[in-house]
Order: structure tokens, then C-alpha cells, then sequence
């Protein structure tokens, strides 16, 4: 049937563009790390320990972590086996069929919108937390959506819009500016802990789970954010040095340093406050301040707004990366891949991400904005794992590279775990996500089948 032909597997490769093969596993690392770290750690910790875990957080946060892991080696498989950058789509289109790739595409292109759009949502706090350092009193309802009793977020319609615009201006995040980033990240993290562990009171990690199992699962399912971006490590597949043996050793090495670190900042985050008074995006500032630190709640708070800031741009480069890679099969209409002359960007694609996510970012409150985009990463990468299998079927001879530990045992946790963590999310996420699909739906119906590329 027409709405699940394949894409055959020989052909995807041979359109593939030759690509040099740039990263080694340092290079790798960096690149995986800047992704990852973000939002999830500086932002939605002192959310989730208020709202849904207490200080159990950290199981939370390991909870998680054991889904990325698993999900991280079967990305490792798929994209060894079928190394193109067009990501998830790409490997659906080869083993599931175009309906299938086409809503994938259109999942994924929503999951990257709005993990921007939460990112910068989220930056929000350090940012109005730094200019209050300064002197100057952003008023609080350019600070909130509606949602949370404001207006809108304005500085994260702001900066959304301003990092498009660098965007199409085709500077590309080059690796010296990505590995700044990525130091002053961790600087920061590092900076957090050295002073924080000075002033635990571990009277404040009890009760340690005040909202029961269900409010850990729950607060797991939103803690997913913080990993997301080690799916993006895999679309460099064409590009990695010794990429078999690289690629599934770095995504494992970053998934599990990102945790470590995640923990030790959990740990120390709800030990130095009760878990209560964390409900701010600018948790960690906040807590510097409370234990008598404010040079290093400043420094905090101005290395968030830097380093936070490439996540936002990875992400909506992904974002537009897949509308302009979709746009190539003929799922979207050219003017999505046309390249800008000058900047040899896609503007156009860039500038109605751009308008969407600054537009969620602006509307919609941090929490209500990651648990969406984990809804839609979530089911792709349960749908992934699935594809991993059934490549195996169909492909057994494929050379293909790394292949992944204990199979079927890993894809089949991946799927567990994954299904675990949406069903712990909230009822308007599944709604939200439901309506997605939809609109992508009538966009396959009435445009894409007919022009799809065979
Ligand atoms: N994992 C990324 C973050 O936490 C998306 O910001």
C-alpha cells in the first residue's frame, strides 16, 4: 500500500551527500554534552523536587536516565546501520514506510520546537535573576505566560526570535564556540556543588519522597527533558571517525556523565533548602542567595544565560534541519529547502520555526512545555526501538555497524521503560499530542502523498 512503501535502503545511502569525518570522541563528547545540559538541570529540578518528587528527585532523575541509556544504544544501531543525517524520519522511511517516516518527521520537527521553546522559556529566570542583580526589575507579568498569571514571557519570544535570526544568517555553531559553552556549563554545575555541599542539612531531605511513588514516576517522566539531545549525537553519524566503536561509547559516556552530574546537583539543591521552597525556575540561584552566596548566585545566573543559550540554538538548527530534509523527500513543500544564496541556510524554514517556538515559549509555562516535548521523544523513540528490531529482520546481512548488547532484551527495555515514562505524563500532553498528529495527518493527506519522492 502506497501510504507505507518503503524507501529502499540502498537508495537512501546513495543520496547521501559524502561527508567528512570530523569527529573523534572528544569532539563527540563536547557536542553531546552541550546538547543535553541545559534546561533540564538548571530549570526543571527545583520544579520537579517542588511539584512532583521532593527530594527523591534524584530517583527521578535516575529513573530517566536508564531510558536514555537504553534508547541511546539502539539509536547507536540504527544510525551505524543506516548513517544519514535526515535522523528518525530517515530510518522510518527505510523500514516502516512513508505515512509512518512522515509523522515521525512531523513528531520529531514538534519535539525540537518545543524543547527550544521550553529551553528559553526556562532561561527566562536566570535572566530577569541577573538583571535583578543589576538593579533592574523586569516586570513580572513580561516574565509569565498567562498560565502563571502574567502576560507573556517576553525576553523568551525575544531570544528565540534573535538566535533565528542568527540562524539564517548561516553561522553554523562552530565547535569552539560550542566547547565555550560547554565548559562554562559545567563550570557553573561544578561551582554550584564545591560551594553548596558546605551547607547541606540532610534535616532537609526528609520526608525524602512527600508525594509517593506516583510523584517520582511522575517527576521521571518530566526529568526525560534533561537527556534529551543525545539523539542528536547520532544524526553526526556520516560524520564520526571509527563511528562503530565512537558513536555508541559516546552516547553512553555522555548519558551517564550528564547523570552522575545530575544527581550530585539533586542531592545538594535539596539538601541545602527544603524542597518546598524550590518552585522557581532559578533554583540554583536561589539557593546561593538563601546560604549567604550571592557573587556566586550572579555567576550562576550569567553562566546559565550564556550556556544555556546552545541548546536553544541546537535545537531549533535540528528543528529546521528535518523540515528542510523533509522538504527534499517531497513530504513538505520546496520553498522549506530552498537555500538562502548568501547565508546557504534555509531561511524560510528557519523563520517559521523560529515564529512557532516563540510563540509556545511565550504562551505556555516550562513544565507544561518539556512534558510535551517528552511526549512526542518519548513515543518516537519507543517507535525507534521497534524499528531497530524489525531492520534485523528485514536487512540480517546489513554490515551495519555497532550492534547492541543483549538483544532483544535492551530494544525491548527501551520500548518498556518509554511506554513506563508516558504513561506517567499528564493527560494534556496526550491531548496536545494527539491534535499534532492530526494537523500532521491532513498535512499528508492533502499535500505530501501526492509529492513524495520515491
Ligand atoms: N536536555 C536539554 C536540556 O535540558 C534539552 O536543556
Amino acid at each position: 500500500m502506497e501510504l507505507f512503501r518503503k524507501k529502499d535502503l540502498s537508495r537512501l545511502l546513495s543520496e547521501r551527500a559524502v561527508r567528512e569525518k570530523t569527529y573523534g570522541f572528544f569532539d563527540l563528547f563536547l557536542l553531546g554534552i552541550g546538547a543535553i545540559i541545559g534546561t533540564g538541570i538548571l530549570v526543571l529540578t527545583g520544579i520537579i523536587a517542588s511539584t512532583q518528587a521532593g527530594p527523591a528527585v534524584i530517583l527521578s532523575f535516575g529513573i530517566s536516565a536508564l531510558a536514555a541509556i537504553f534508547i541511546g544504544l539502539c539509536y547507536a544501531e540504527v544510525a551505524t546501520s543506516i548513517p544519514n543525517s535526515g535522523s528518525i524520519y530517515g530510518y522510518a522511511w527505510v523500514v516502516l514506510g512513508q505515512f509512518p517516516a512522515h509523522l515521525l518527521g512531523w513528531t520529531m520537527i514538534g519535539v525540537y520546537i518545543l524543547s527550544a521553546a521550553t529551553v528559553a522559556n526556562g532561561w527566562t529566570g536566570y535572566f530577569a535573576a541577573l538583571f535583578s542583580d543589576f538593579g533592574i526589575e523586569i516586570p513580572e507579568k513580561f516574565l509569565m505566560s498567562y498560565s502563571q498569571g502574567g502576560i507573556v514571557n517576553l525576553p523568551a519570544i525575544l531570544i528565540v526570535l534573535l538566535i533565528s535570526f542568527i540562524l539564517t544568517r548561516g553561522s553554523k555553531e562552530s565547535k569552539a564556540i560550542n566547547n565555550v559553552m560547554v565548559i562554562l556549563k559545567l563550570a557553573i554545575l561544578v561551582l554550584f556543588v564545591a560551594v553548596g555541599i558546605f551547607y547541606i542539612e540532610p534535616m532537609n531531605w526528609a520526608p525524602f519522597a512527600p508525594f509517593g511513588a506516583s510523584g517520582v514516576f511522575a517527576g521521571a517522566a518530566t526529568a526525560f527533558f534533561a537527556y534529551l539531545g543525545f539523539d542528536t549525537l547520532a544524526t553526526t553519524a556520516e560524520e564520526v571517525k571509527d563511528v562503530q566503536k565512537t558513536l555508541p561509547k559516546t552516547i553512553i559516556i555522555s548519558v551517564l556523565a550528564s547523570t552522575t552530574l545530575y544527581i550530585i546537583v539533586c542531592l545538594i539543591l535539596t539538601g541545602v533548602t527544603r524542597y518546598s521552597n524550590l518552585n522557581k525556575p532559578e533554583a540554583m540561584t536561589f539557593a546561593m542567595d538563601l546560604i549567604g552566596h550571592p557573587t556566586v548566585a550572579m555567576i550562576i545566573s550569567a553562566g546559565s544565560v550564556v550556556g544555556i543559550l546552545a541548546v536553544i540554538l541546537a535545537f531549533s538548527l535540528g528543528a529546521s534541519n528535518i523540515t528542510m530534509s523533509m522538504s527534499q523527500g517531497g513530504f513538505f513543500p520546496k520553498v522549506f529547502s530552498k537555500m538562502n544564496k548568501k547565508s546557504k541556510s534555509p531561511n524560510f524554514a528557519i523563520l517559521c520555526i523560529g515564529l512557532i517556538t516563540a510563540v509556545f515559549a511565550g504562551i505556555l509555562d516550562v513544565k507544561a512545555l518539556a512534558n510535551l516535548a517528552n511526549i512526542g521523544s518519548l513515543i518516537a523513540f519507543a517507535i525507534l526501538c521497534y524499528v531497530l528490531m524489525k531492520f534485523r529482520k528485514m536487512y540480517p546481512n546489513s554490515i551495519g555497524g555497532f550492534k547492541v548488547p543483549l538483544y532483544p532484551v535492551v530494544p525491548i527495555l527501551g520500548i518498556v521503560t518509554c511506554t513506563f515514562l508516558i504513561i506517567n505524563l499528564d493527560l494534556m500532553s496526550w491531548i496536545s499530542y494527539a491534535l499534532w498528529l492530526v494537523i500532521g495527518s491532513i498535512i499528508y493527506f492533502a499535500y505530501s502523498k501526492k509529492t513524495i519522492a520515491v
